[in-house]
């Protein structure tokens, strides 16, 4: 048996949760859009095509934000193929994926979902391929109340009031190689700021983020940042992270602790803005879009079959990175939301990357079923239950060795105070992979405290730390009641078993 201690005191708070936090991505890639979310035909499908039975699963795991439409995909996109009548839109090479698009899926499609769904649009412009004038053409045709050319042609594709888009990222991960139209820094950082000010020319409610590294390991880290920053820094809101998880050669302790890798790469991103901040005397802050994250097998077997077999041939929306998550994914991604949460005063928006069968939280088969993969449990609970304040931890714990980050805190803890509804909703990992650990959680100045509910994701009987969710087995893995939670002295008691992550939520009397 493990053991720590976490102290919380309402005192302590770091900011509001930011409700965007919990933001997911819908990219033209694989089967997220065509049989995920939109399949006209499947006997769930409503007459627009959206899949009724995936639509009530992503309100069931409540994103609140969804960025759209890539992603690798949009750095060749077009957005002007995706409006008008489907039969005259053009069917059209997408490299990034090797995939024919058929368009049949645009901009007013995506906009009528969201709705469906409740969730906010972010949208992201082709800085690729395109740049100024596209953009703010796009803007305009979006967000423009009408009589111009573009907002009345929106009008005319039936969409009489704006879509009043206010999140826009300017390009994806442009420091990246792969990417069709890479830039250098300097390229790139000079592009975002003319592209940013003619937008808000357009428009200039409209918050914008500039593209950062698409991970920590990319060897212009930092210097992209800063270059991008330095030229940017007035007309941008935010710059983006991205960083995808994964267990490598077995080295689960390493992957378990992950969002310590996280929380540096998020404070590093944060120093930069910084630095650049107070070298160039700007008052504003600039924030972080954590809008790419999620566990990725990308040098799996899987992943790597997929892409490869589909490169022989040009198909449409075909199978692509489908990873299956097991109870070991549920808990890394349950500890990133963590990070992501104890980092609330300044990643003020973060997209699971994906939402629909492209490593996703759910899963559909084409004319079949949708449910949950394991990974949608902690996304969905903390969605729910972070509310008011993030509270500052101190947690005070046994230690593990890995070798990628030494010795690491035996469980990660993430935690939010509502003063409005008198809860505190406390997120809770073992990373121990053999040894329940006993945890003790002091409430000081949140007086008497009543479990409301506890829940726990962890092995289930039978199965292993790879077992997942399939169509024949869909709820294999899910959360079971957390028992023996028990309160005593103001300090709640609980033990989480090997390999688990725990949701409590306490109704506290403030004293
Ligand atoms: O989410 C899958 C891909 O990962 C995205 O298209 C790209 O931005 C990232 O590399």
């Amino acid at each position: 048996m493990t053991r720590a201690r976490i102290t919380i005191d309402r005192d302590f708070t770091i900011a509001d949760v930011p409700r965007r936090l919990f933001g997911s991505f819908v990219e033209h890639m694989g089967r997220c859009v065509y049989t995920g979310i939109y399949e006209p035909g499947h006997p769930t499908a409503d007459d627009r095509g959206y899949r009724k039975d995936v639509l009530e699963l992503v309100r069931e795991l409540g994103p609140t934000v969804v960025r759209y439409p890539g992603g690798n995909f949009v750095s060749g996109y077009l957005w002007e193929d995706g409006i008008g009548p489907v039969a005259e839109r053009p069917r059209r090479i997408d490299g990034a994926w090797h995939t024919i698009e058929t368009n049949e899926f645009g901009l007013h499609e995506f906009m009528g979902w969201a709705r469906e769904a409740d969730v906010e649009v972010m949208e992201a412009i082709n800085l690729g391929t395109r740049g100024v004038e596209e953009a703010r053409a796009l803007v305009e045709y979006a967000n423009h109340p009408g009589g111009t050319y573009w907002s009345d042609l929106r009008r005319r594709n039936g969409a009489e009031d704006p879509f009043d888009i206010k999140l826009w990222c300017l390009g994806n991960e442009l420091d990246g190689p792969w990417q069709i139209g890479h830039k250098t820094a300097h390229e790139y950082g000079r592009l975002a700021q003319e592209t940013a000010k003619a937008m808000k020319l357009v428009d200039d409610s409209i918050e914008l983020i500039a593209v950062g590294s698409s991970n920590r390991y990319m060897e212009t880290f930092g210097s992209w940042e800063h270059t991008v920053l330095t030229h940017a820094y007035d007309e941008i809101d935010y710059i983006s992270m991205h960083e995808y998880y994964q267990e490598r050669s077995g080295d689960a302790a390493s992957f378990l602790a992950e969002a310590v890798g996280m929380d540096a790469f998020i404070d590093g991103v944060v120093a930069t803005i910084d630095a650049v901040k107070a070298a160039g005397k700007h008052t504003k802050q600039v924030d972080i879009s954590f809008d790419e994250w999620n566990v990725w097998y990308a040098e799996g077997l899987d992943s790597a079959d997929q892409i490869h077999q589909v490169k022989k041939e040009w198909r449409e929306h075909p199978r692509l990175i489908e990873d299956e998550y097991s109870v070991t994914d549920a808990v890394v991604v349950g500890t990133l939301l963590n990070s992501l949460l104890r980092h609330g005063d300044r990643v003020r928006i973060a997209n699971q990357a994906q939402l629909v069968n492209v490593i996703a939280p759910i899963r559909s088969e084409e004319g079949g079923s949708a449910w949950r993969q394991t990974i949608f449990w902690p996304f969905a609970r903390m969605a729910a239950l972070a509310r008011g304040q993030i509270l500052r931890l101190a947690v005070s714990a046994d230690q593990i060795a890995t070798e990628k980050f030494g010795d690491v805190d035996v469980i990660d803890a993430a935690a939010t105070w509502s003063e409005a509804d008198g809860r505190v909703a406390l997120f809770v990992a073992n990373r121990g992979l053999s040894e329940a650990s006993e945890v003790s959680v002091d409430l000081r100045g949140l007086g008497a405290a009543r479990v409301v509910s506890a829940e726990v994701l962890t092995i289930p009987e039978g199965g292993d730390r790879h077992t997942s969710n399939v169509e024949s087995a869909p709820d294999a893995v899910g959360l079971v009641p957390l028992t023996g939670v028990g309160v005593q002295d103001g300090t709640v008691h609980l033990t989480l078993p090997p390999l688990s992550w725990a949701v409590v939520e306490l109704e506290v009397a403030v004293s």
